[in-house]
C-alpha cells in the first residue's frame, strides 16, 4: 500500500528534501516513502514514474526547466516562469507546479503585503525567476540586479512580457549608498554567502536601512552575513530555510492532499545543517 514520492536531480546526493519529508509522513501517518532518484536520463525517469504509478516528486538542478516538455499540463504561474519543482501524478496525468515561487512569496506576505510594494532581487538565475514572478504576480514593482548584465535584462524582460513595466534592471555596481531607499524588500538569490564563503556578503551593509524586508534564499549557514548584517541596522529578516521549508510544504500538501506539519520538517532540516 506505501506510496511513493521523491526528487529527481543531479547530484541529488546531498539533498534534504527525504528527510525532511520522511519526517512529516512519519508525524502524519501517511504511507508515504521519499526517496532521491540520481538521474542521467530524463525522459526515462518520467515514463517510469507514470508505469511505476510513483505519486510526484520533486525536480531540481539541472532539469527544473527540461521537465516540463514531458509533463501533461504545467500550472499557469509554473509556465510563466518557465519552471517546475513539483511533478504530481494523478492516475497518469502529469501536472507541473513551481513550489519555489509559491513558497517564496508566502515567506515575505508572511512579514509583508507585496501588493505595491518595490522589491530587488539579487541574481537572475532559477531562483531569481521563482522570486521575480512571483512577486510581480503579487502586485509589486521588481528590481533585478545582476552581475551579468545580459540574464538580468533577459529575466526583466521576460517579467514584463506577463506582468507589462513591473520590472526593471540595475547592474551590480549601480548599487551605491542610498539605493534601497524606495525598497522596500530585497531578496538575495545568489549562493553569495552559502557555506564555506560565510564571511561574504551580495551587498554591502551601508544600503540596508531599516524597516527594510531582507529575506536571503542561502539556507546554510542558517543565519547568513546578510541576514545578521540586516538584523543589526534594524531590517526585518526572513531566513533562507523558510523558503526552503515553504516550498516543501507546499509540495507535500500537493502529494498528499493534508496540510503539511511545517514545524516538524523546519526541525528535520536544521537537525541536518551545522549550528
Ligand atoms: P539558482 O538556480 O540557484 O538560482 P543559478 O541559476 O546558477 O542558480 O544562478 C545563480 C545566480 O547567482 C546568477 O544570477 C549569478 O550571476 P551571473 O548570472 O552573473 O552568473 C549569481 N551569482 C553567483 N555567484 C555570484 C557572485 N559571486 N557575485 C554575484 N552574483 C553571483
Amino acid at each position: 500500500m506505501t506510496k511513493i514520492v521523491g526528487v529527481i536531480g543531479n547530484p541529488i546526493e546531498h539533498s534534504m528534501s527525504p528527510a525532511m519529508h520522511n519526517a512529516a509522513f512519519l508525524k502524519m501517518g501517511v504511507d508515504f516513502v521519499y526517496l532521491a532518484f540520481r538521474v542521467t536520463d530524463l525522459k526515462g525517469a518520467v515514463k517510469g514514474m507514470r508505469a511505476l504509478g510513483i505519486r510526484g516528486y520533486n525536480v531540481t538542478i539541472p532539469f527544473k526547466v527540461d521537465v516540463m516538455k514531458h509533463l501533461d499540463e504545467v500550472d499557469p504561474l509554473a509556465c510563466k516562469i518557465g519552471a517546475v519543482n513539483t511533478v504530481v501524478n494523478d492516475g497518469g496525468v502529469l501536472t507541473g507546479y513551481n513550489t519555489d515561487c509559491s513558497g517564496a512569496v508566502s515567506a515575505l506576505e508572511g512579514k509583508i503585503r507585496l501588493k505595491g510594494k518595490k522589491v530587488m532581487v539579487l541574481g537572475a538565475g532559477g531562483a531569481a525567476r521563482a522570486v521575480a514572478f512571483g512577486v510581480a504576480d503579487k502586485g509589486a514593482d521588481v528590481v533585478v540586479v545582476n552581475r551579468s548584465p545580459q540574464k538580468g535584462m533577459e529575466l526583466t524582460e521576460d517579467v514584463n512580457q506577463y506582468f507589462k513595466g513591473r520590472a526593471n534592471f540595475v547592474p551590480f555596481d549601480g548599487l551605491a549608498d542610498g539605493v534601497m531607499d524606495d525598497f522596500d524588500v530585497l531578496v538575495n538569490t545568489t549562493s553569495v554567502g552559502m557555506y564555506p564563503d560565510v564571511s561574504k556578503s551580495p551587498v554591502k551593509k551601508g544600503i540596508l536601512k531599516k524597516g527594510l524586508v531582507v529575506m536571503d534564499v542561502v539556507y546554510n549557514p542558517i543565519e547568513t552575513r546578510l541576514l545578521s548584517d540586516a538584523k543589526s541596522v534594524g531590517c526585518v529578516t526572513i531566513k533562507g530555510i523558510e523558503m526552503f521549508v515553504n516550498q516543501g510544504a507546499l509540495a507535500f500538501e500537493l502529494f498528499i492532499g493534508k496540510k503539511a506539519p511545517k514545524d516538524v520538517m523546519r526541525d528535520a532540516v536544521l537537525k541536518m545543517l551545522p549550528v
